[in-house]
């Protein structure tokens, strides 16, 4: 395991040197190669600190310098990106120890984005590829990362870590295939993380979801037989906690669509369809490993959409965990279905003071807002424009949508209590919204977030979409900023 320290004088063999954009950048890095015996002014002189932006030397005592460039400061998510990308491209490089410097304060500000964009540049999603490489990275060695610095960063550091530990976590859970992470599979996973991390963990198979009543979960699981649907309840309390804050995510393994089934293309990505269960139980993971002063109450439905003769099929009438009636017109839109029996089960049975539930639920949402930001649909003020800032600190930024009642009766049935799809082709993320709306039993305080756009995405990880842990950060910087 890396270690990680801070000591303004000791320097290691590779030096890295991070800069922002600034207009007086050229004497900045005058004055800091004079500092460390860097001789080769014209190396750096096109620098400009764009965000991975990269020049090369050596110092006159043969130590390699690296310089970094950040981009403008703006945006709060370029640092740790930068960072990512950098000793991911250089992980096979880096085999000793390595110095960071942070010469100024603004950088100090930034140690834990550092820290998280270090650790996250191990992250590979070629796990199940057969040849092993015998090349050993820094992250499989016992080497050192000194931050030069006077100021006390260390508990910065270790919480930039801890952040992108529990995000590589949650990225292999969505980058895994559907065959190897069944609703059981996933199940296993969330009660592994509560043992190593202090929290609770109910995991409710079929039949005891069956004597519960969460009739609208159970049936989206019934297309498969083999794999059944399981609902997962986790707790963390803490004694000094004012507050309990409920989290819903949605947890399909995989989206066939079921009997309403989706083209072809790109169907491989639907894998990703239980990100925000995964965002929701990486959240309590960081706030047991923070020992955060709030109870959570986490509750993940988990299921496949397949195809079986027992599937549901568009124009069946399910019930559900609230009682009410459900006409399925579109058996693709089963994340709303799970999610209605999993809110309603977390109103009635922990009467949390706040709900937030995440889900990669609507293609809509994408068609709205493009990859940049998550849809956020809340019936409360306050609770909106606070999940709105925490997005602007963390860079995982959302978007408020309407939630007004001019589009409740797109959702309107004529032979059950609600359907699951409105006939007009518009407004989709919202009117899942208002159809959700529907089972939180009156909750004054709800806010969903539709990450279908967000979740997964193109990185350096791979030449196709996968993970990005999208929620953790942002659920994090909420929670210790509210309560
Ligand atoms: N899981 C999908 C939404 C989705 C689409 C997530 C693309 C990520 C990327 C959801 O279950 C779904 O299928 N939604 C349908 C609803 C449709 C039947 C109205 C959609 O949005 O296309
Ligand atoms: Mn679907
Ligand atoms: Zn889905």
């Amino acid at each position: 395991m890396i270690k990680l320290t801070v000591n303004a004088a000791e320097t290691f063999p590779i030096l890295i040197l991070p800069f922002f954009e600034s207009e007086n950048l050229q004497v900045l890095l005058n004055s800091i190669s004079e500092q460390i015996g860097f001789e080769q002014k014209e190396l750096y002189a096109d620098f400009k600190a764009k965000a991975k932006e990269t020049a090369i030397g050596m110092t006159r005592t043969q130590q390699k310098v690296y310089f970094l460039g950040l981009g403008n400061g703006k945006n709060p998510s370029e640092v740790s990106k930068v960072f990512r990308s950098f000793f991911n491209a250089n992980k096979d490089k880096f085999k000793n120890d390595i110095s960071v410097f942070l010469h100024n304060s603004q950088l100090g500000k930034v140690a834990a984005d550092i820290a998280q964009g270090i650790f996250l540049g191990e992250y590979q999603i070629a796990k199940l590829k057969t040849a092993q490489k015998d090349l050993i990275s820094i992250y499989e060695s016992r080497s050192t990362i000194n931050f030069q610095s006077d100021r006390d960063l260390q508990k910065l550091l270790e919480r930039g870590r801890a952040l992108a530990e529990t995000q590589m976590k949650i990225m292999t859970w969505v980058d895994a295939p559907a065959n190897y992470k069944t609703p059981q599979m996933v199940a296993a996973w969330i009660q592994e993380s509560g043992k190593e991390n202090g929290f609770e963990v109910e995991v409710f198979d079929e039949k005891a979801c069956d004597e519960m009543g969460l009739k609208a979960l159970l049936a989206v699981g019934r297309g498969s037989i083999d794999n059944p649907a399981s609902f997962v309840v986790m707790k963390y309390t803490h004694p000094e906690a004012q507050k309990t804050v409920g989290l819903i995510g949605k947890g399909v393994t995989f989206d066939t669509g079921g009997v309403s089934l989706k083209p072809g293309d790109n169907m491989n990505y639907m894998k990703s369809d239980m990100g925000g269960a995964a965002a929701v139980s990486g959240t309590i993971e960081m706030a047991a490993k923070l020992k955060l002063k709030v109870n959570i109450v986490v509750a993940v439905p988990l299921t496949e959409n397949c195809i079986d003769g027992k599937a549901v099929k568009p124009g069946d009438v399910i019930g559900s965990y609230s009682g009410k009636t459900i006409e399925v017109i579109n058996t693709d839109a089963e994340g709303r279905l799970i999610l209605a029996d999993a809110l309603a089960y977390v109103k009635k049975n922990h009467q949390p003071d706040v709900m937030i539930d995440l889900a990669t639920l609507t293609g809509n949402c994408i068609q709205a807002l493009g990859y940049a930001a998550a849809a956020l649909l809340s019936n409360n003020d306050d609770l909106a424009d606070s999940i709105s800032k925490a997005g602007l600190e963390t860079g995982e930024k959302v978007w408020r949508m309407p939630l007004w009642d001019d589009y409740k009766d797109m959702m309107k049935s004529d032979v059950a209590d609600i359907k699951n799809l409105s006939t007009a082709p518009l407004a989709g993320a919202i009117t899942a919204a208002k159809f959700l709306e529907e089972f939180i039993d009156g909750h004054t305080n709800w806010a969903h977030l539709d990450i279908a756009g967000v979740a997964f995405g193109d990185s350096e990880y791979g030449s196709m979409k996968s993970s990005t842990g999208f929620g953790v950060k942002l659920l994090v910087e909420w929670l210790e900023t509210n309560l």
